[in-house]
């Protein structure tokens, strides 16, 4: 039985993931950060048999004692602070955790491993906001990085620090170089999940308005379940390489909203839409597409859920969460009113 350690498997990634390796018969470890995660029981409900081991991005010796209990054959570093726009407000945070913290964990590694790091397969959880401003579209493996956020730099450095251990101590080192990808998992702050959470809110009575930033900017947006098979696909080669993985596809923030609107009946969203400056970034990605050809070729990779069915499959999600939550808060009140009688 294989052995693998997920860091970040609290997260979206972490999940799809964490489920897709038990399917494949491995024993996987995950690692959480805190004294008491709140998202623990929601892990182990999610995945049975998960075994979770306390660590840190920001402290290496947690990161020791994580390899030497779970024995990798295979690392998968997801955890970091993952939002563009927090990045900004707390940069040296993004620094340790999604910088700094690549070059933490592969230590551990060597560290723990010793010799080529022990054979113990690595993959870091790159982005395609190291493009930033772009330099060509589409973009490829090939393409000069300009990030434009202190998240993008500190992925910037992950990258290179993975290819540079590669490079150095013949680490079996991948970097994905992953296009956004989404799912109902996705935390609320995304834009994605923002939108669906709210149209399902505003069709079902609960909100009136969705409060956004920049509505022209452009997305390759895939399913995440999708995306983690790439990553798994990427640690199977014989040779350690880097990879683009994205859909081929852009859409803007505007489409976003047509497609989700339009599942719940609304054809005219601009009386449910008000654009907010708070939302606005210091400097923006305005266009992102992905050329995923070598992954295709090499890996066999291909996306299997287009734009309007990811759209689609979270207004959905949203719309069954939030009708549970509507009852509950109704049952609530009925309880109150009862008592009260
Ligand atoms: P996510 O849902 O935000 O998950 C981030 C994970 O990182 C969480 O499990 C979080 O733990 C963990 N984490 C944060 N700080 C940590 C620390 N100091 N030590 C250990 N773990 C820490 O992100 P995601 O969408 O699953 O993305 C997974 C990875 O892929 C991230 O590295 C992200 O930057 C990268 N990526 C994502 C996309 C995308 O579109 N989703 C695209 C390209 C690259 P808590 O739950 O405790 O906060
Ligand atoms: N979050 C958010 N909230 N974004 C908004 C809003 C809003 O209210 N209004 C407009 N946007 C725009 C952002 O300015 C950005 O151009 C786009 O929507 C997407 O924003 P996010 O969903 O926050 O994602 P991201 O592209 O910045 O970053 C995600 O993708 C990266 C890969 O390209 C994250 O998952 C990163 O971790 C990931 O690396």
């Amino acid at each position: 039985m294989p052995h693998a350690l997920i860091t970040g498997i609290t997260g979206q990634d972490g999940l799809y993931l964490g489920e897709l390796l038990i399917n494949k018969g491995y024993e996987v470890f995950g690692l959480v950060r805190g004294q008491s995660n709140p998202k623990v029981a929601m892990v182990e409900k999610t995945l049975p048999g998960v075994q979770l081991l306390e660590g840190d991005l920001t402290d290496l010796p947690s990161l020791i004692g994580a390899v030497e209990i779970a024995q990798p054959d295979e690392v998968y570093n997801l955890g970091a602070i993952s939002f563009v726009g927090l990045s900004w407000r707390q940069a040296e945070l993004t620094g340790e955790t999604t910088g700094i913290g690549v070059l933490r964990m592969l230590e551990a590694i060597r560290i723990v491993a010793s010799d080529e790091m022990g054979g113990i397969r690595f993959y870091q959880a790159s982005s395609s906001e190291m493009f930033g401003k772009v330099r060509e579209t589409p973009q490829r493996e090939t393409t000069p990085f300009h990030p434009r956020s202190p998240y993008g730099v500190a992925k910037t450095f992950g990258h290179y620090i993975t290819v540079n251990y590669r490079e150095s101590y013949g680490a079996h080192a991948v970097s994905g170089i992953l296009f956004n990808h989404e799912s109902p998992r996705r935390g609320v702050e995304f834009v994605t999940r923002k939108i669906s959470r709210g149209v399902a809110r505003i069709a079902l009575g609960a909100q009136e308005k969705i409060a956004l930033g920049n509505l022209e900017a452009r997305r390759d947006w895939g399913f995440a379940g999708d995306y983690v098979d790439a990553m798994w696909r990427m640690l199977q080669r014989d040779t350690a390489d880097d990879y683009v993985v994205a859909t081929g596809e852009t859409h803007s923030v505007r489409e976003l909203l047509d497609t989700a609107f339009s599942h719940v009946g609304i054809d005219d969203w601009s009386p449910y839409i008000v654009q907010d400056p708070r939302f606005l970034r210091p400097a923006e990605v305005d266009v992102l597409v992905g050329d995923a050809s070598k992954a295709r070729d090499l890996l066999g990779w291909r996306p299997a859920v287009d734009f309007r069915t990811l759209v689609e499959m979270m207004v959905d999600a949203d719309l069954t969460a939030v009708r549970s939550d509507l009852d509950r808060e109704d049952a609530t009140l009925r309880g109150d009113a009862a008592q009260r009688a």
